[in-house]
């Protein structure tokens, strides 16, 4: 038999449900602020991600799903959302429209990493990025969003936010990182060594125990930020004031991506075992302008679906959903079928799930049936029945039982609403 691959999950009904319920309030609240819909490709040019995410980050450098197409182009599955974006908005000149330009996606992503619980190969993200505002009010505004759905979903999430500075502060914060690792490269990983002289922050997210080790007392980022990115900070940290958004400074934080400057933030969930990002994003001002781009500032986020998932789960936040039929219609013979399929159909024009025998089942199994589907209500539908044009309508729960009038399917209807 062929499974399916590593790292990959089948959402099956019973559970997509609840994906579909999630994904609504998530949609619902972005609208709240303003955001639109964007769908774009799941396959883009591996150059995009390459320059984009950049070569010393860990998804370019392990993780991407890559390929060579027919023509040898080399492709890859999208690992992340938002250069696919930046690439849109600078090829379909959307900034040249009003501005912000605020945009959201519900898409899978693709990494190759090493599966466990809230880690996949293939995983859901929702994400936003906004375009066209340099002001800390548009962090503010974004991390509000975040926050909202967060608060819409039930669920308790910490806020930690931290600056990495800009193209004008990071080089001094570069050296002093180069420096401390420096003197203890010849411990760091094959990768990190790599990265000691082409992008020394990278070697602060790495994986593995004795890079993360040295990275722990490492110089922080907050030290080294110039004034105009200081600033920054302190405004962004009013604005969140204002919303009432509780927050933590981590310094430790820097994004496992190379286009962030300035703000990043992460959502922290501690439904999902150890402290787990659920979320996070960030500001990336000169990311539009690498991609071949205008000047465009940008900010965003993502959150992983998968974890959101998981945590609601754990904290018991799911709502009850149910699917079933609000009432099922039983026949016997083959005019009374297609009665019950004409009734089930008008009833539709009600807003009501109304199931019938598709199966040519006996009136025994058809019961068992409505039983198992848990329908709320059944009625049995005869020849007798069609003759007096009356039939018994009973609600499954109590057993209660009342006369209805088959041609009279708005009375019907009002019974099964009630
Ligand atoms: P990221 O931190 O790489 O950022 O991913 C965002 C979220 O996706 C993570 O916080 C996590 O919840 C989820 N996630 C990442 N990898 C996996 C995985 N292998 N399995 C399950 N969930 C995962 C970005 O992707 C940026 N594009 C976010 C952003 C948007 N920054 C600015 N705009």
């Amino acid at each position: 038999m062929i499974q399916k691959q590593r790292g990959t999950i089948d959402i099956l009904p019973g559970e997509s449900e609840a994906w579909q319920w999630m994904e609504e309030t998530i949609k619902e609240t972005a609208a709240l602020y303003g955001y639109s819909e964007i769908r774009l490709p799941t396959f883009e040019s591996s150059e995009l991600y390459k320059r984009g995410v950049g070569e010393t980050s860990d998804v370019v450098q392990k993780e991407m799903y890559s390929f060579e197409d027919n023509d040898r182009r080399s492709i890859t599955l999208r690992p992340e959302g938002t250069a696919g974006v930046v690439r849109s908005v600078i090829e379909n000149s959307l900034a040249t429209g009003a501005m912000p330009l605020p945009l959201y996606y519900l898409i899978s992503c693709f990494r190759y990493e090493k599966p466990e619980a809230g880690r996949s190969r293939e995983f859901y993200q929702f994400g936003v990025e906004q375009f066209g505002a340099q002001n800390p009010a548009a962090d503010a505004n974004v991390i509000s969003l975040g926050y909202d759905i967060f608060k819409k979903l039930g669920l308790e999430v910490s806020l930690e936010i931290n600056s990495i500075g800009c193209r004008h502060c990071r080089p001094k914060y570069h050296k002093a990182l180069h420096d401390y690792f420096d003197a203890c490269k010849d411990e760091l990983c094959d990768t990190c060594l790599d990265r000691l002289d082409k992008n020394p922050l990278r070697i602060l997210d790495c994986k593995s125990p004795i890079c993360s080790k040295y990275a722990a007392d490492a110089p922080k980022t907050v030290d080294y930020l110039c004034p105009e990115c200081a600033a920054h900070m302190e405004e962004l940290k009013l604005y969140l004031d204002t919303a009432g958004i509780k927050y933590t400074v981590n310094p430790k934080i820097v994004r496992g991506l190379d286009y962030y400057q300035r703000t990043v933030f992460e959502f922290i969930s501690e439904d999902i075992g150890s402290k787990s990002t659920i979320c996070g994003g960030g500001r990336y001002d000169g990311l539009v302008e690498e991609l071949g781009g205008p000047h465009l500032p940008g900010i965003g986020f993502a959150m992983g679906l998968t974890r959101v998932m998981l945590a609601l789960k754990a904290a018991g936040k799911l709502p009850e959903i149910s699917t079933a039929p609000a009432l099922y219609i039983a026949s016997m013979g083959d005019k009374a079928r297609l009665k019950s399929f004409e009734i089930s159909l008008a009833l539709k024009k009600f807003g009501i799930n109304a199931s019938f025998d598709q199966v040519g089942r006996s009136l025994k199994a058809q019961m068992k049936y409505a039983d198992k589907i848990g329908a709320r209500y059944s009625v049995v539908l005869g020849d007798s029945e069609l003759e007096a044009g009356k039939a018994t309508l009973k609600n499954m729960a109590d057993g209660e039982s009342r006369e209805i009038d088959i041609a009279d399917i708005q009375a019907l209807a009002e019974v099964l609403n009630a």
